[in-house]
Parts: structure tokens; sequence; C-alpha cells
């Protein structure tokens, strides 16, 4: 009997991603019926298109005859027509015509993978199986995606850094006053601090014991069966105009284990002619400033080695940087687990 080595498998799932999730894979608007959308998800090469009743599907990105990438092809009938020798392929990843050869034998044969799919808060979630959860659970989104009072704009980026890299640096609300120190926003606040953390119904909050409402103070993970995501604060100066203050949203996805795909939506509670205004104050002038701090998160993080962790010295603040990985690695170990003793079922 060969020894597994169960460690290795738990931290290779950590790097790839966690299955038996939801991800955000693309915005809602970025998904047409004229033409497919190919991207990548943990590693595997996706499309994802809309057929002729509007809903999206999404499948591997491989031509069932010889493997060409099928998001170079056409969106035909609400099935997706591969460009190299026009087979055609539905949403189920069966083969549907091959038009070169009549009564071909590939037709009808389920060939490639396919995913769920749904569509919330103008994204695109595609769901990853795992062997444990091999149909998704529910997506829980957060409560102010279905509350009409708020009101936001989403954004999207990808960064060549390992996914982990981001969810870090959102668990880690020290980073604000130095990275973003010459921000609008950010540059309030003391630079000196401890961290605290504590337990929420759903997750975790870390929060600078020595300052709330100044700057980027905390934040705070909501952990679902089949879905993550954090929120966190940044108070506005009066400059900022109407409303209360400025909440991010974020869903961090693995596109590879050197790339990562981020979710932001950037939220704000304001109502009646308010809203207007700071819709309008936000496309003329607040989101090129978003984009300015976003850049220097994402050129932090591009510049860091993926085995930073290896050599890393944490300390006090790292609190929550420890804590997602923690949640990550547990709910990685289960996955192995009950992947392994389906292998050794299979193997007896
Ligand atoms: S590779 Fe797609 S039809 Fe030949
Ligand atoms: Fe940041």
């Amino acid at each position: 009997m060969t020894t597994i080595d169960k460690k290795a498998l738990i931290e290779k799932r950590v790097n790839e991603g966690l299955r038996g999730q939801w991800y955000p894979v693309a915005k809602s608007v970025e998904i047409k019926t004229s033409r497919p959308y190919g991207t990548r998800l943990m590693g595997e090469k996706i499309v994802l298109w809309r057929d002729g009743a509007g809903k999206i599907r999404c499948i591997e990105d491989f031509c069932p005859h010889r493997g060409a990438p099928l998001s170079y092809g056409e969106v035909h009938e609400g099935n997706i027509g591969c460009r190299y020798h026009g087979v055609i392929v539905d949403g189920d990843g069966v083969v549907q015509r091959v038009p070169a050869m009549p009564e071909c034998a590939l037709e009808g044969r389920k060939a490639v993978k396919s995913y769920e799919v749904t569509e919330s808060s103008d994204a695109v979630f595609v769901y990853v199986p795992s062997v444990d959860r091999p149909e998704a659970p529910e997506l829980v989104m957060p409560k102010e995606m279905s509350d009409e009072t708020w009101s936001g704009f989403l954004c999207t980026s990808v960064w060549e850094s390992n996914y982990r890299y981001a969810l870090d640096n959102l668990a880690d609300p020290m980073h604000g006053c130095y990275l973003h120190a010459e921000s609008f926003t950010l540059a309030y606040g003391s630079k000196q601090d401890l961290m605290k953390l504590d337990k929420t119904d759903n997750g975790f909050r870390i929060e600078r014991v020595g300052q709330t409402g100044e700057n980027f103070d905390w934040t705070e993970f909501e952990i679902y069966p089949g879905d993550m995501f954090c929120f966190l604060e940044i108070p506005y100066p009066q400059a900022a105009g109407p409303g209360g203050v400025f909440r991010i949203i974020g869903f961090v996805t693995p596109m590879d284990e050197g790339t990562t795909k981020v979710f932001f939506w950037r939220m704000r509670e304001v109502e009646g002619l308010a809203r207007e205004s700071w819709r309008f104050l936000y496309r003329a002038k607040l989101e090129k400033t978003h984009w300015d701090v976003l850049e220097q998160d994402r050129v932090m993080l591009e510049g860091m080695p993926d085995d930073a962790r290896r050599r890393e010295m944490l300390y006090q603040h790292d609190l929550g940087v420890s804590r997602i990985r923690q949640i990550l690695t547990r709910a990685a170990k289960q996955q192995i687990e009950a992947e392994l003793k389906t292998e050794s079922v299979a193997a007896e």
C-alpha cells in the first residue's frame, strides 16, 4: 500500500482553492447570447454563454472532437459551435451535432463537464463540486445585496497572485494606513495598534483595538457551506458627498494557483435623490480613487513570492491572516478525507 501524504494533499488543496464552493467568475453583462466567454476557474478552462432562454450555461472550454477552445466558437441556437470543425455542444456538455459528418457516433454523447451557474447582484457564479458535496448548496449573498436602500457598483480585477494572498490582504486591516497612506480616504488614523479577533454568527471579525471609524479598521468574514465573502467599511470625509460609510464587499476567486480574480462591490446606504448624486459622484470621481487603491494592493501582492509564507514571521496583527488560513486548512482537510475515503471504497 502506498502511503499517502495527506498533509501535502491538504496544502495543495488550499493552494488550488476549496472545492464545494460557488465562485464568481464574471460580471453578468459580460455573458452574452451572441458570443462565448472563456475564463479559468481553479486551473480549469471554462466557457460561458447565454442560451436561447437567456439562461447562462457553463461547460469545460474544450471541444470533444480535438480539444479546440470552444470559447473561440460561436453561439448557435443556444448551443456552442466549435470554430475548428463546427461540432455543436450544448450546455450540458452533450454533443448535439457533427455537421461535417452525417450520423456521427459522437452525437448524443456527454463529452465534457458542465457546471451549475447562477447570477446574483450583477455577477455570475459557478459551482465547483466536491466529492462530499456534488450538488450545489445555496449561494448565500451579503444582506446588503437584497436591501433596496443600498446602492453599489461591482468592480473586478485579475491579479497575478495566489488567491490566498488576496484573502490574507483583506484579513489585514493594518495595511491600510501604510500601503494606502497617500490615498484620499485611507490617510487617517494612527499607525500603531493592536488587533483583536471576535467570532461572529457566521465567521469572524478582525479589528484594530485602538481605532474604529477612522480608516479601514476592521474586516468581517462570513463563511457558509457553499461560499465565503468579507466586508469592510471605509468612513468618508465630508467631501465625499452624501450617504453613510462606504462598504466594500469582497469575493475572491482562484483562477489557477498563480492567478486570482477579485470581485468587489462598493456599496453605500443612500436613498432618494442622494442615491443619484452618489452614483454620479462615484462615477465622476471616486471610482478612479478606488482603482488607484486597488492597484496598490495588486502591485504589492504580485510582488510577493508564491512561497512567501514559508519564510514569513507573523506578529500580533496577523491574527486575521492566521484565522483565514486555519479555516481554509480545516475545510481542505475535510474534503481530502472524503476523497480518500471514496477512493479506498472504490479500491475494495
Ligand atoms: S476541434 Fe472542435 S470541431 Fe474539431
Ligand atoms: Fe488594501
